[in-house]
């Protein structure tokens, strides 16, 4: 369960990135949020996931709070950033040992655990490569494997399909679509309209910092009087939107 309660973020000066955001997901349900660059995605999962403070509201991840007790929500939430980069000399079996120590995660289950996560991605016969070798998708796919090393139960993915091909896309979104069948409480942030129709229960609009408005792609369409997703997304947007 994630609790994003009237979460507001500041870097620097007087400008707030991210304004008064609430909303919850529930375990086995993905909630997608949906904006264009620099409407405050990254700097949101980045709070619910630790790596920043929010400057007013809360964050609670199986009702823990994400800046009274940091260390317990790492064992609890996956998270896939686009701006982590792996180790160009490592190899995916390197990687994937030095993390499964890092979680401390127990021994007898580590063969079977690895072999089990690098089939599920096609990547038991790049095990042994370095990463620097590897294509993007194939990078992709070990970051998202040893960001779900611990079995979290609630993921945090920014963007997860990037730069990806559609077949790899497509392994991905199944993937998500598996984790979320399992009972896991899903973050996704996309700017692919497709993305966040074809897996989320629910989105939420953000643009300039705010979730202008929230439900699933068939409700944001009928509440917008559109005649699709994309569509309800551009009205919002433009009514919404101010320059500054
Ligand atoms: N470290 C930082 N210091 C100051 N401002 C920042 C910092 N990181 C992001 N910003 C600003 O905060 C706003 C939101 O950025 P953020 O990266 O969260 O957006 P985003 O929705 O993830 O965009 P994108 O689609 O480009 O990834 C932008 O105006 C950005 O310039
Ligand atoms: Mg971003």
């Amino acid at each position: 369960m994630i609790e994003v309660k009237n979460v507001s973020k500041r870097y620097t000066g007087d400008k707030m990135v991210v304004k008064d955001v609430s909303f919850s997901v529930k375990p086995g349900t993905i909630y997608g949020l949906l904006g264009p660059n620099g409407a405050g995605k990254t700097t949101l999962m980045q709070m619910t996931s630790t790596l920043l403070k929010p400057t007013e509201g809360t964050i609670e991840i199986c009702g823990i709070d994400t800046v009274k007790e940091p260390l317990k929500i790492h064992k609890l939430i996956g998270f896939l950033t686009t701006e982590v980069k792996l180790d160009p000399l490592s190899t995916p079996n390197r990687l994937f040992d030095l993390f499964y120590a890092l979680y401390d995660l127990p021994e007898e289950e580590h063969d079977q655990r690895k072999a089990q996560s690098f089939d599920r991605f096609g990547i038991s016969p790049f095990a042994d490569k370095r990463i620097v070798e590897l294509s993007t998708g194939m990078k992709q796919k070990i970051s998202i494997a040893i960001s779900l090393i611990h079995e979290p139960p609630v993921i945090v993915f920014d963007e997860p399909t990037n730069g990806l091909d559609i077949l790899t896309s497509k392994q991905v979104t199944d993937y998500l679509l598996d984790l979320k069948s399992q009972g896991r409480s899903i973050i996704l942030s996309t700017h692919i309209f497709s993305l966040a129709e074809q897996l989320c229960d629910d989105i939420g609009i953000l643009v300039d910092g705010r979730i202008v408005e929230s439900g699933s792609s068939k409700e944001l369409t009928e509440l917008t009087g559109s005649a699709n997703f994309e569509e309800a997304f551009f009205k919002l947007y433009s009514k919404y939107h101010t320059e500054n």
